[in-house]
């Protein structure tokens, strides 16, 4: 059932109503348990949802939602195989990239015997390159899944990288990016990873064909030992020149690929073991995903505390904070994996929704955000839920600040709870702002994974109860057309049929 028409939507509605005079303060003094009954522990994290705009009653009816929505039937349907991207009739599997082998019977055996068939030789030839000191760069060539990902993994296990290379990321189709990348670069020491699942975006694929102009142009040509494909799509790598391709399968959404052939410089960077511990941490939180109660089952708490953000407080966004400066594409990573997935107007059958879907999600690390925006968060006219997560350990041995990096995301929560009313006007906070605070012992492949596929079920369970695809992304598709019919008018500068607007920067601008 859509779920604007269940009974627990009527029952939150009136629900939301009756809380507009919610207040954090009264809260925990009237609940002494509330910190212990509104923190949920997972594989690898702690997360204390006690100063969230809910209260026990305001779960239960969430769960209820959920409940009538089927989402238990539809994450199971997701674990089956079945093909729950209807648009695209395809399965959705990427949690299988993290499945033991052999762990699995009957129709599932054979796509796991091949994730495994594939995964082996990746991490074979990721030990390869680390073990060839010839090579002390590998650039990804890659963007959105096929960048964003890896990227941000490399960055955040930057402590476990093997010392004596060097990662680049070259996504945007803006030459600057690949040019200033390239002047750092010797070809015989070089190893660069054309990404990209459909091997046909135009940012990856003109990207690709200027380092390897460039790669000849110096007189090399040994391309099959300095290029190498992850796609989908193996015979266009092949047509292309490249020879060594790891290949993976279109049940693995691009925003969903880390896991997959996409994550081969991450194995390069932090070894096949440590690849295979990333795995793991994210197979331990597929684990939780399938069997604890709803109850206990944190992507389902977080996934409904969205909803009931987005569709009855009517809050629009949602900042995230991570206090680990590894962890500063965090942000851009989850943007991409929430916002194209649940980035929708439509329900499954294409028919146009009355309700909000997808919120905004934006940030920076801490405590960077705290001398820019948090002002805003802090007394802002909007209330913006913000996502704390914070590192118990540090890796680094620098006195004193990782005790007051760690002391300011707890004062930062706690301000925006208690605010502060002794002094009026500008002085004024009025606190009650609501935070998540996301906890982990240390941050390692196992934990990292595990964080990541807590967002990618997080983003399952809001996309399940809207009833939309969280699978699809029809809506790039405008750009990518227009963008080439724009292209092949930038020589003439040829604005026939074009409104005045965009025939007038065509104009300028050829
Ligand atoms: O245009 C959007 C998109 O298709 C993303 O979904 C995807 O992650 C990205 O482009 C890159 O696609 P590919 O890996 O096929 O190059």
């Amino acid at each position: 059932m859509r779920c604007d028409q269940t009974p627990a939507w009527k029952a939150l509605t009136a629900h939301a109503a009756q809380a507009t005079g919610f207040d954090l303060r009264t809260a925990f003094a009237a609940d002494p348990q509330r910190a212990h009954t509104l923190s949920q522990t997972a594989p690898h994290v702690l997360a204390d949802l006690s100063k969230n705009h809910v209260d026990a009653a305001t779960e239960a009816l969430l769960q209820e939602l959920a409940r009538q929505t089927g989402l238990a039937a539809h994450r199971d349907a997701m674990f089956r195989g079945e093909h729950i991207n209807s648009t695209e009739d395809r399965a959705v599997m990427h949690w299988l990239l993290r499945q033991p082998e052999g762990s699995l019977g009957g129709d599932l055996a054979e796509p796991l015997a091949q994730v495994h068939g594939t995964l082996q030789p990746m991490l074979a030839y990721a030990e390869t390159v680390r073990a060839d000191a010839q090579i002390t760069d590998v650039v990804n060539i890659g963007i959105g899944g096929s960048d964003l990902g890896p990227q941000m993994a490399v960055l955040a296990l930057q402590d476990f990288v093997i010392p004596g290379k060097r990662f680049h990321f070259v996504s945007n189709v803006d030459g600057h990016e690949l040019a200033a990348v390239l002047a750092q670069l010797k070809p015989a020491n070089t190893l660069f990873v054309v990404a990209s699942k459909s091997f046909a975006t135009l940012d990856t694929m003109t990207n690709a064909r200027s380092a390897l102009a460039w790669f000849k142009a110096q007189g090399c040509t040994d391309v099959g030992r300095h290029f190498a494909a992850l796609t989908t799509n193996v015979a266009a790598a092949a047509e292309f020149g490249i020879r060594t391709t790891f290949g993976f399968w279109d049940w693995v959404g691009g925003r969903y690929s880390v896991w997959s052939a996409i994550g081969l410089p991450v194995a390069i960077a932090i070894g096949a073991q440590g690849f295979r511990d990333f795995l793991a941490g994210a197979h331990a939180m597929d684990q939780h995903f399938q069997t604890a109660p709803i109850e206990e089952n944190l992507p389902v708490r977080l996934g409904l505390l969205d909803v009931w953000y987005r569709n009855f407080l009517n809050y629009t966004s949602r900042s995230i904070a991570p206090y680990h400066s590894a962890l500063r594409r965090w942000p851009a990573f989850l943007q991409q994996l929430e916002m194209e997935s649940n980035g929708k107007r439509v329900d499954r059958n294409g028919q146009a929704l009355p309700y909000a879907t997808s919120p905004v999600l934006w940030g920076e690390p801490g405590t960077n955000g705290q001398h820019a925006y948090f002002q805003m968060l802090h007394q802002g006219s909007d209330v913006v839920p913000l996502e704390f997560i914070a590192v118990k350990k540090p890796t680094h041995s620098l006195k004193n600040h990782h005790e007051l990096l760690l002391a300011n995301a707890i004062a930062q929560a706690q301000a925006l709870m208690q605010g502060k009313s002794d002094e009026g006007g500008h002085k004024h906070f009025s606190g009650n702002r609501p935070s998540t605070f996301l906890l982990l012992d240390e941050l390692t492949p196992a934990s990292l994974g595990a964080m990541i596929a807590l967002q990618e079920h997080r983003v399952f369970v809001s996309g399940s109860v809207w009833g939309i695809n969280s699978f699809d992304q029809w809506g790039v598709e405008l750009g990518k057309v227009l963008a080439q019919d724009i292209h092949a008018r930038m020589a003439s500068g040829d604005g026939a049929g074009l409104d005045a607007s965009t025939a007038g920067l065509l104009a300028r601008l050829r």
